[in-house]
C-alpha cells in the first residue's frame, strides 16, 4: 500500500516535470513567433546607416583614434546618452546644429508649382536632423559626445583621426554624392525635393488641425487624441508596438508620423533605422507608387 502511494507520488513528479517541461517549450515557441515577424523591423546594423568600422556599405569609418568605433558604435552618430541638443528635436541627438536664425534652407521651389496650397515653412527639427549629414556642410563624424569616456564638446567636434571609405577627407558627404548613382547629398537648395516642412493636407480649414483637412486630395491623418497625428503606412504588423490606451489602431512604426505643427518632415517617409528599401516606413516601400499614394489621393 504504501509502495504504491510511493509510486503515485513519483508519477505525480514526472508528471509536472513534464508539465513544465511542455510550459517552458511552449513558453520559447510562443518568443519565437513574437520575435521572427520584428526581425525585418531591425538591423541597422546592415543598413547604409551603419556608419561605424562594421559598416557594410560604400560609406563608413575605417580608423579613429578613439577605441570606440573598433567596438562597431552605430547609434552614436546620430545619438547619445548623455548631453545631447536639445535644439534639434530629434531623440538624444549627438550632432551640433547649423548657426541660429541663419536661413540656411531654399524650401521648395512654389514658383515652379501653381498648385500648392501648403506654406512651406523650411525644414523642421527632424529634417534638420537629417539634414546635418545629408546637406553636406557637416562633418558626419561631428558629435557632441564620442564614444567612451571623455570627448565631450557641447557644441559637437569632429572625432580624432577619422577616416573614411566614401567620404570627403573633411567627413562631408561629397558634392558629387557618395554614391554617383544616389541622389544621397540633397544640399541646402532645397527646391528641387519633394517639400517639407509644410502642413499636411495644405487646404486645411483649422491650421494645424489635419483632422480637419479641406483638401479631398488626402487622406484623414490618424490621431491618439493627445496632438500626436500620423498617417497609416499599411496594415498592422505583428510585434510593432501599439498603445494599448489606444482603442483605435495605434502608432506603428510603418505608419507616416507627423511632427511638430503636424508637418511632413523627412522622418515621416523614412524611418532612419528600417531595412526597408531607402529606409521607407512603408512596408513594400515604394512598389507601385505605394508610398506616394499612401497621402496623395491620384
Ligand atoms: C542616421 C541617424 C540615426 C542612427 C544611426 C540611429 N538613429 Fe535612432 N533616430 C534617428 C532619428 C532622426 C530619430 C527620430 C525619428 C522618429 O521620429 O522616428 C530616431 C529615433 C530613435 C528612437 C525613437 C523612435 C523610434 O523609432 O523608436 C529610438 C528608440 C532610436 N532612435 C534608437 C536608436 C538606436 C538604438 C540606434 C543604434 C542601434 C539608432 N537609433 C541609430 C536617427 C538615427
Ligand atoms: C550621421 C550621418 C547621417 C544622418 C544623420 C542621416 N543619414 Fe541618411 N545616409 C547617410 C549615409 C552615409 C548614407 C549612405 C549614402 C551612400 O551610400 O551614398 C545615407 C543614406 C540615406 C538614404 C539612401 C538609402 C539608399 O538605399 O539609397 C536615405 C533615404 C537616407 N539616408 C535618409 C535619411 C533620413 C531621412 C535621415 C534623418 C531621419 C538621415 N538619412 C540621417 C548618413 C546619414
Ligand atoms: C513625401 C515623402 C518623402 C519625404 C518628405 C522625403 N523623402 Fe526621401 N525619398 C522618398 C521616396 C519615396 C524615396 C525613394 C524613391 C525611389 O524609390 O526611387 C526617397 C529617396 C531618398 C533618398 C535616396 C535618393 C535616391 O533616389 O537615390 C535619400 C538620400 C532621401 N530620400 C533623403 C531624404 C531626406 C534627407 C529628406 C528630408 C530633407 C527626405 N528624403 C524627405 C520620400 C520622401
Ligand atoms: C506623408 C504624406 C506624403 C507622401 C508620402 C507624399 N507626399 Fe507629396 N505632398 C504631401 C503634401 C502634404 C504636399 C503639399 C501639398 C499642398 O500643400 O498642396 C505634397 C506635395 C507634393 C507635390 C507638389 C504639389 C504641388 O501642388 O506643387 C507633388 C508633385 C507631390 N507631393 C508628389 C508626391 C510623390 C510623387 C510622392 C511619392 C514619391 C509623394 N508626393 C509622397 C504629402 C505627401
Amino acid at each position: 500500500m504504501r509502495l504504491f502511494h510511493k509510486h503515485i507520488v513519483w508519477a505525480f513528479f514526472f508528471a509536472s516535470l513534464s508539465m513544465v517541461a511542455t510550459q517552458i517549450q511552449a513558453q520559447a515557441q510562443a518568443q519565437g513567433q513574437v520575435l521572427a515577424p520584428q526581425t525585418p523591423q531591425r538591423g541597422i546594423a546592415a543598413s547604409k546607416h551603419n556608419l561605424s568600422t562594421t559598416g557594410l556599405h560604400t560609406n563608413h569609418l575605417i580608423g579613429e583614434a578613439s577605441s570606440g568605433f573598433g567596438q562597431g558604435e552605430i547609434c552614436i552618430f546620430c545619438h547619445t546618452p548623455h548631453g545631447a541638443n536639445t535644439s534639434i528635436a530629434a531623440p538624444i541627438w549627438n550632432k551640433g546644429s547649423p548657426t541660429p536664425g541663419v536661413a540656411l534652407y531654399q524650401s521648395y521651389a512654389v514658383t515652379n508649382s501653381a498648385t500648392m496650397d501648403s506654406t512651406t515653412v523650411g525644414p523642421g527639427s527632424i529634417s534638420r536632423a537629417c539634414l546635418t549629414c545629408h546637406d553636406g556642410t557637416q562633418a558626419m563624424d561631428n558629435m557632441i559626445n564620442a564614444p567612451g569616456s571623455g570627448g565631450f564638446a557641447p557644441g559637437g567636434a569632429r572625432l580624432a583621426g577619422a577616416v573614411w571609405t566614401g567620404a570627403l577627407a573633411d567627413g562631408l558627404m561629397p558634392g558629387g554624392n557618395l554614391n554617383p548613382t544616389i541622389v544621397t547629398m540633397l544640399g541646402t537648395d532645397l527646391r528641387n525635393d519633394h517639400p517639407v516642412g509644410m502642413n499636411f493636407c495644405g487646404g486645411s480649414l483649422t491650421p494645424n488641425v489635419p483632422g480637419n483637412c479641406a483638401d479631398n486630395d488626402f487622406p484623414l491623418a490618424h490621431t491618439n487624441g493627445a496632438g500626436r497625428f500620423w498617417i497609416e503606412g499599411g496594415a498592422a504588423v505583428a510585434g510593432v508596438q501599439t498603445p494599448s490606451s489606444l482603442s483605435g489602431p495605434g502608432f506603428q512604426k510603418t505608419d507616416l508620423p507627423l511632427y511638430a505643427t503636424n508637418q511632413v518632415e523627412c522622418a515621416t517617409c523614412h524611418d532612419p533605422h528600417s531595412t526597408e528599401r531607402t529606409f521607407l516606413r512603408r512596408v513594400g516601400a515604394n512598389n507601385n507608387s505605394g508610398m506616394c499614394l499612401t497621402c496623395h489621393a491620384k
